[in-house]
């Protein structure tokens, strides 16, 4: 492939979950980052003459058999290196200083004093800081010419550094946001030990990746499964500028999609140099549904069914790419990076072995959420599209308790609708918000007559990891307006009620 021609930093990778966030870290300090082996060789790194080069932490001991080492000569290239956790320990046994258990592990957030103030690596970082910790090793004598700059109260050495040879090491991890002057301590090392110029941007990586997928794909062609959510449709965005022409996308409108997605997904991708293929399965959907009223039981069959009908469509695409909208949390949630599965995500360990696709394509593997929301702004995608708000694979089934009809999905959609219509317009900031329509009838008064419908609850939630969630609150004369709305414009529904729970102890989704 084609050099990068801007400035490089090399992320020498020994094994630590946090590599992915050393990269992101860089590249938000525009700074262009490249993820390699611990044991690439030394002849490698010289022919790429990185700016500088980051160890990564890791979960093995100097000391154990087989743990990843490092050549004597990568300290001596006199490019500037920094050691981060096993990185530091690893830095620290090669150049013949000592490292030993801690007598007491330290995990989590802990106070760092710095002791050498005038250290470039912690200019503007103040005496007492807190950094997150993650080690049972510690380095106990340091590597000749080496001075301690930093410690906690149960690791003498916390940081350290060569300056002649412009080698340094943190034994704490200044790319997660728990090290509170992290982000201070990274560009320290690049912008004044390795002396970069900040010269990396969004617009780099973009043509950088269009570079990638074409001598990836050569002349292929290349089949996208599209949501219409943020990761896929940037993964369609950024492929149509790469291959125009090579690829398809194929938008499985289940019947369980908001009112006007299906509309709307098709207009972002109509005017584009790609083949949209829209397959109307909602028939298909809603039969397979039919009288399921068990929540577990409606997931399976939609994932079950969503599968059938893809691999219906692309059988007419063997022998091309499947290109897939992974993202880097995909990937750490599949237990691809330090072996804990959290969710198994859809082929993001690769390709089944009977596929009739020859590769993946994943574009934004190594990016982050926020990452993906920009890159697609810079795309050009319409910013409604790359501001969305999570929804559910499984749609609007796990919205509408009991059992599933075109005509109660409709009910729902309309409210629904009403309830966004009424959020946007306040500008409340929220999450998450939706309405769920329940399976319980009520006795209501309209006019002169008695009615008996259904009970909609509206939700809406603000939460940053999922996790945990609290409930938003929402003006009275805001649900006022949407709960008026909802009654005189949509048929079937009788009363509304507000859900003031949080999660713990609900969940965000009904069902
Ligand atoms: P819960 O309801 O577990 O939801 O608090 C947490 C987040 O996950 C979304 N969610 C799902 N997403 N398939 C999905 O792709 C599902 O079956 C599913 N269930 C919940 C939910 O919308 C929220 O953002």
């Amino acid at each position: 492939m084609k050099k990068n021609s801007k400035q490089t930093v090399v992320v020498l990778d020994f094994g630590g979950q946090y590599k992915e966030l050393i990269a992101r870290r860089v590249r938000e300090l525009k700074v262009h980052s490249q993820i390699l082996p611990g044991n690439t060789p030394i002849e490698r790194l010289k022919e790429i003459a990185p700016e500088g080069i980051i160890l990564t932490g890791g979960p093995h001991s100097v000391y154990e058999d087989g743990s990843p080492r490092a050549d004597k000569e990568l300290f001596e290239l006199g490019i500037p290196i920094l050691g981060i956790c096993y990185g530091m320990q690893l830095m620290t046994y090669t150049l013949g200083g000592e490292v030993k258990p801690c007598r007491v592990s330290e995990y989590g957030t802990v106070n760092v004093t710095v002791d050498d103030e005038s250290s470039i690596l912690f200019n503007d970082v103040e005496r007492d800081t807190v950094a997150l910790m993650s080690h049972t090793d510690r380095v106990v004598k340091l590597p000749d010419g080496f001075i301690p700059l930093a410690h906690t109260a149960d690791c003498p050495v916390a940081a350290m550094s060569n300056d002649k040879k412009k080698l340094f090491a943190v034994q704490f991890h200044p790319e997660v946001e728990r090290t509170k002057r992290g982000n201070t301590i990274m560009s320290n090392f690049l912008y004044r030990v390795c002396g970069v110029e900040g010269d990396y941007t969004i617009d780099d990586f973009i043509a950088y990746e269009i570079e990638k997928i074409k001598e990836q794909v050569g002349d292929k062609q290349v089949v996208l499964g599209l949501s219409g959510g943020v990761d896929s449709s940037v993964c369609a965005a950024i492929l149509e500028k790469a291959i125009p022409n090579q690829l398809t996308c194929i938008f499985v409108d289940t019947g369980l999609m908001r009112k006007h997605e299906g509309d709307e997904v098709e207009a972002a991708f109509a005017n584009k140099k790609l083949n949209f293929v829209r397959v109307d399965a909602e028939k298909r959907f809603l039969e397979k549904l039919a009288g399921v009223t068990d929540p577990e039981r409606k997931r399976k069959i939609i994932g079950e069914e969503f599968v059938r009908v893809f691999e219906e469509e692309s059988s007419k695409f063997a022998g091309s790419f499947l290109a897939q909208g992974t993202i880097y949390p995909d990937v750490v949630e599949s237990g691809l990076t330090n072996g804990a599965v959290i969710k198994s995500h859809h082929n993001v360990g690769g390709l089944p072995k009977d596929t009739k696709f020859i590769g993946l394509v994943e574009p934004l593997r190594a990016l982050f959420k926020d990452e993906v929301r920009e890159l697609g702004r810079k795309l050009g995608l319409d910013s409604k599209l790359v501001e969305r708000q999570p929804f559910p694979g499984p749609g609007l089934a796990v919205r509408c308790i009991g059992e599933i009809t075109k005509e109660r999905l409709d009910i729902l959609r309309d409210a629904d609708y009403i309830y966004r219509e009424e959020i946007e317009k306040a500008g409340i900031k929220c999450g998450q918000y939706f309405a769920v329509l329940t399976d319980m009838r009520t006795v209501g008064v309209m006019g002169d007559g008695r009615t008996y419908n259904y009970v909609l609850a509206l939700r809406a939630v603000n939460t940053t990891d999922f996790m945990t969630a609290e409930y938003v609150h929402i003006p009275y004369e805001v649900l006022d307006t949407v709960s008026s709305r909802i009654v005189n414009e949509v048929q079937g529904v009788s009363r509304i009620v507000y859900d003031i729970t949080g999660k713990p102890p609900a969940t965000i989704e009904w069902e």
